[in-house]
This record gives structure tokens, sequence and C-alpha cells, in this order.
């Protein structure tokens, strides 16, 4: 059988919990491959890249700082990773390397997964923070045919850019912190994607979340401490939570699907990851 090779490179990469996730993913598949982390210098990434080709990697995942870096040395582009300029995963198709981009697309399955019944054409989101990953999921979420989709960032003008020309087309308006705030009651699913609140800094929170409809669903992507400030004051209002393991797990998975060919269910996963951190 052939046996698969793949690998995360990034800076830092060490700490990486994606070998773990696709082993577990390969073992599910019943697959034999090898996955590892593999910490790149920034100003090594084209020998590494050179390495690569060398090795015949089946595909890899890519972390930062590289997820921009990486694009020159790709031989084709997915449209949707083109629309976000960046990409998280590479795979090796017809000698061809190819990338994707799986962030937004696994934290939007991260959210079907655990609240199936959720109706996105009818909602209403709010992305915070305007940073890479706030791009993908507001991308994602757009995808998705929500009727509208707000961004609010400390920095607005980082936030106009990240929206290209949908302002125009009056499905998102972008808001300072603290108009975000005032029409927070507005949103049925509310994404919180910048670092605020990350260990150490455990006590921060990007904005309040007074008036938070019950029926809204509040995620933050910060998944270290698992319950963050910002989650517990939307428990503490009667909201709905979404913990940031997800995405992480369901990117991988959606990354693994376009290497392999297979759907993995990565609940029972979910659920381990979830008490590592706990
Ligand atoms: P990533 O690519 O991982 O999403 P990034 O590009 O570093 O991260 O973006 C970080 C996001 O967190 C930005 O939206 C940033 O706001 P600015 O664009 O105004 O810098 C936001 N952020 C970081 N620290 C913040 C703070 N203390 N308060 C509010 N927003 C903060």
């Amino acid at each position: 059988m052939n046996k698969y090779l793949f690998g995360v490179i990034g800076y830092p990469a060490k700490h990486s919990k994606s070998p773990w996730i696709h082993t577990n993913f390969l073992e599910e598949a019943q697959l034999e491959g090898l996955y590892r982390a593999i910490e790149v210098k920034p100003d090594d990434l084209s020998e590494a890249i050179k390495g690569f080709k060398a090795l015949e990697m089946d595909g890899f995942n890519v972390t930062v700082p590289f997820k921009e870096a990486i694009l020159p040395y790709l031989d084709e582009i997915d449209s949707y990773a083109a629309k976000i300029g960046a990409v998280n995963t590479v795979a090796l198709e017809n000698g061809k390397w190819k990338g994707y981009n799986t962030d937004g697309k696994g934290f939007v399955r991260s959210l079907r997964e655990a609240y199936p019944s959720f109706d996105f054409p009818a909602g209403k989101a709010l992305v915070i923070g305007a940073g890479g990953a706030a791009k993908g999921i507001y991308h994602a979420l757009l995808e998705e045919e929500m009727v509208q989709v707000d961004v609010t960032n400390r920095t607005t003008e980082k936030a106009m850019k990240i929206i290209g020309n949908h302002a125009h087309e009056g499905q998102t308006h972008v808001l300072s912190l603290q108009e975000a705030e005032e029409k927070i009651s507005d949103y049925d699913v509310i994404v919180q994607t910048t670092s605020v609140g990350m260990v150490p800094n455990t006590k921060d929170q990007v904005l309040s979340l007074a008036g938070v409809s019950s029926h809204a669903i509040v995620c933050d992507i910060v998944y270290k401490p698992f319950h963050t400030s910002f989650l517990l004051e939307a428990e503490q209002r009667g909201a709905n939570v979404l913990h940031g393991h997800g995405m992480l797990l369901y990117q991988a998975a959606l990354a693994f699907e376009i290497w392999t060919g297979k759907r993995v269910e990565a609940t029972q996963l979910l659920k381990e990851f979830e008490q590592q951190v706990k």
C-alpha cells in the first residue's frame, strides 16, 4: 500500500497538535503514513521547499509565518484560497503543488457539527478581528450565504481591507468595537478571532457582550484557556457557545480529505483534544 508522507511547516512548529491529529486520522482511515512537524526558520523557506520537492511529499500544512510566503512556490492555487490570499494546505496533484485554505471552512464545519439546526442563510454574523483567521472565516461565512456578515476591528482600516467589495453589495458593514458592542443584540453568530484573552492574558476581553441574544452562538477561536472570559460572559448571558478547538480539528479534517479523498469523523478526537486543554 502507498505510504503517505505529510507534514506541517511553521516557525515555531515543535508544539503543533497537527501530527497528533493527522496520525489519528490516518489510523481512522486505515491508511499508512507519516506526518511530521517541520520547523523552518523564515529565511530558510526556499531551501526547505527544495527538500519537500525531493522527498515527493504528498501534502503539507502551512502555518505561521508562511501562509502568504508560500504562494510563489505553488504551481496552482484553488480559487477560494486565492480570494483569501493565504494557503494552509498544499497537495501534490499530478506532480504539481496546489494550494488550498481550509481554515475558514474548518470553522464553519465545526459550527455545523455543534449546531446542526442552525439556519445559515437566515442569520446575521459578526466577525471580530481583521487578521488572517478573520479573513478566512469572513469568506467562509459569506459562502454559507448568510444575509449579513459584519466585521469589527480595533483598526477599522484593516477590516475594510479584508472585505473587498462586499460593503458595496450591502452585505457587510465595518464597525468600530464600540459600535459593535451597541449592536450586539442583532447577531445570530459572533466570532472572536483576535488573540485577546489567550494565556497568559486570560482576563482580557475584546468587547463586552451585554445585550447578546439568548439564541446567538458565540464563538472564540482562542482555545487556551478552554473557557475564555469572552465565552464565560456569553454563557452567563444565556447565549450558546462554541470553543476554538473544533476549528483546528476540522481544518485538519478538510486538509486530510483533500490529500486522501477520505472523510474522517473528528467528533471523538475533538472530545479528547478538549480534555487535554481543560
Ligand atoms: P491572525 O493572522 O492570527 O488572525 P493577526 O494578523 O496578528 O493575527 O491579527 C490579530 C488581530 O487581533 C487583529 O485584528 C488585531 O487588531 P488590529 O488590526 O487593530 O491590530 C487584533 N488585536 C490584537 N490585540 C488586540 C487588542 N489588545 N485589542 C483589540 N484587538 C486586538
